[in-house]
């Protein structure tokens, strides 16, 4: 879903109070050390106290002013992109997926790459990836072991590695599949290992190119990135293939000429990097709420092996990703100044809608703690109250493409088999680089 024309910074109206809204006030270090042990708990402290528009500040990060209430969330997903800049929030990611990167570009030069990149992600195309998926995902499940405690998110995350490899890459050959998935999964805890990011964090992006351990497996994966799109501008059957790579092959700038190899291998990369970690942790999540939900997982699989529509999924999903959240908060970084809940902000502060809070308002969720996928059978989810992939021009480009992911792999690991948590408390979020993990990764007991 594209958002419609942006509005512009909207004028500082003359009552609105000059700064930032009040926040905790303990020094940044101390805010910096809650958050990353609990963010969710800091979130809904600071929202008691201070409402729905607060400022925290956390280290290596511009000052966050975290908003929660729809009406604002709308102002900034649809506020003029020159202003409320995402892709320089991403700065970190700079080294790692290339100067082209959708992630890190603002304005026209975001524009233009997600221009490009969209069309494979249409709903409708993610139906041909449909077989690809169910394909991998069955043979993935069957090989899992029967009465004995089993992590899945570690397995979920080979699923949807092996799903990029086949429908964004489009590598199907196994002695070519075999190499590549090494050098990604390597390339990949770049970027989710927090002991090797630690260091991009520390000595900066610019620098971390020279450190030869992150150059040599950043070159790797180059060489066999630079090889697939060598032979993809090659292939005589262009027109017949749908993996994405080969629509990047295919696809034209507003002038007519083609992407450039970097520009491919960066986008190739952005969405590795955006698509393979965040479903593996949202299908772990959905696994770890149904076991201790066995009712609902009960209609699930009656669902499933009915056949036919699949409306309880669909919600088990929202449902999902409404409760668990993959990540709490997106990014502006305002440009100038602007005015938001009746503050004017200053240029360098971020705007950051709060993904965690806006999903549990109890005022637009009731029982917000509580899983209830039933919740959303007969009310689909708002544009600014469910926004667990974001919004306006930014929004994540593989959202259906990762629901519909979802949805597959869900079927049919409930068609398969009886599913128990390995034990019964809830297992509570667990930070890893930018998601929220399940802590014990989703721990079950298969049967
Ligand atoms: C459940 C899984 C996923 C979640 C929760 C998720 C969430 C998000 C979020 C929150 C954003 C930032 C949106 C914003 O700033 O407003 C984003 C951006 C993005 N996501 Fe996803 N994502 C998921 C799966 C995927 C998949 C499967 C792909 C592609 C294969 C993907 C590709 C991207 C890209 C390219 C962007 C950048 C868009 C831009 O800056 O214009 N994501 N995602």
């Amino acid at each position: 879903m594209e958002a419609m024309a942006p509005a512009a910074a909207p004028p500082i109206a003359p009552g609105a109070v000059r700064g930032l809204p009040p926040g905790p006030r303990m020094p940044r270090a101390l805010q910096t050390a809650i958050w990353s042990r609990q963010a969710q708990w800091m979130l809904e402290q600071s929202r008691a106290r201070f409402g729905d528009i607060f400022t925290l500040r956390i280290a290596h990060e511009d000052t966050w002013v975290m908003l929660s209430d729809p009406e604002l969330v709308k102002q900034v997903f649809t506020g003029d992109p020159r202003v409320f800049h995402a892709g320089e929030g991403n700065q970190i990611l700079r080294p790692i997926l290339g100067d082209n990167s959708v992630l890190v570009l603002d304005e026209k030069a975001h524009i233009g790459q997600r221009r490009l990149l969209l069309p494979p992600f249409h709903g409708e195309r993610m139906q041909g990836y449909g077989e690809t998926m169910t394909e991998i995902a069955a043979r993935e499940i069957e090989s899992w072991p029967t009465g004995t405690p089993y992590k899945l998110r570690p397995r979920m995350q080979a699923i949807t590695l092996e799903i990029i490899l086949e429908t964004v890459f489009g590598v199907h050959d196994k002695a070519r599949m075999d190499p590549l998935r090494k050098a990604l999964r390597d390339f990949l805890d770049l970027t989710t290992d927090p002991r090797l990011l630690a260091p991009v964090i520390l000595i900066g992006p610019e620098r971390i190119r020279r450190i030869p351990a992150f150059r040599r497996r950043v070159d790797r994966v180059d060489e066999l990135i630079g090889r697939e799109i060598g032979e993809r501008r090659l292939a005589e059957d262009l027109d017949e293939r749908d993996d994405v790579l080969s629509m990047l092959v295919a696809a034209r700038h507003e002038d007519g000429s083609p992407m450039s190899d970097a520009e491919i291998r960066d986008e190739l990369l952005t969405l590795l990097v955006a698509g393979h970690e965040t479903t593996a942790t949202a299908l772990s999540w959905a696994m770890e709420r149904l076991v201790r939900h066995p009712d609902k997982l009960e209609r699930l699989r009656a669902e499933a092996l009915a056949g036919g529509d699949e409306p309880y999924l669909t919600a088990t999903i929202q449902e999902t990703l409404r409760l668990r959240p993959v990540i709490v908060l997106v990014i502006r970084k305002l440009t100038e100044p602007v005015e938001i809940g009746g503050y004017e902000l200053p240029a360098g502060a971020a705007a950051t809608p709060c993904i965690h809070l806006i999903h549990r308002n109890p005022e637009i969720y009731p029982e917000p703690e509580r899983f209830l996928p039933e919740r959303f059978l007969d009310n689909p989810p708002g544009t600014y109250t469910w926004i667990p992939f974001g919004g306006g021009v930014r929004r994540c480009l593989g959202a259906a493409f990762a629901q519909f992911e979802m949805a597959v792999v869900l079927r049919e690991l409930v068609k398969r088999h009886r599913i128990e948590p390995a034990d019964p408390a809830s297992e509570r979020p667990f930070r890893r680089a930018i998601t929220e993990t399940p802590r014990h990764d989703a721990e079950v007991v298969l049967s």
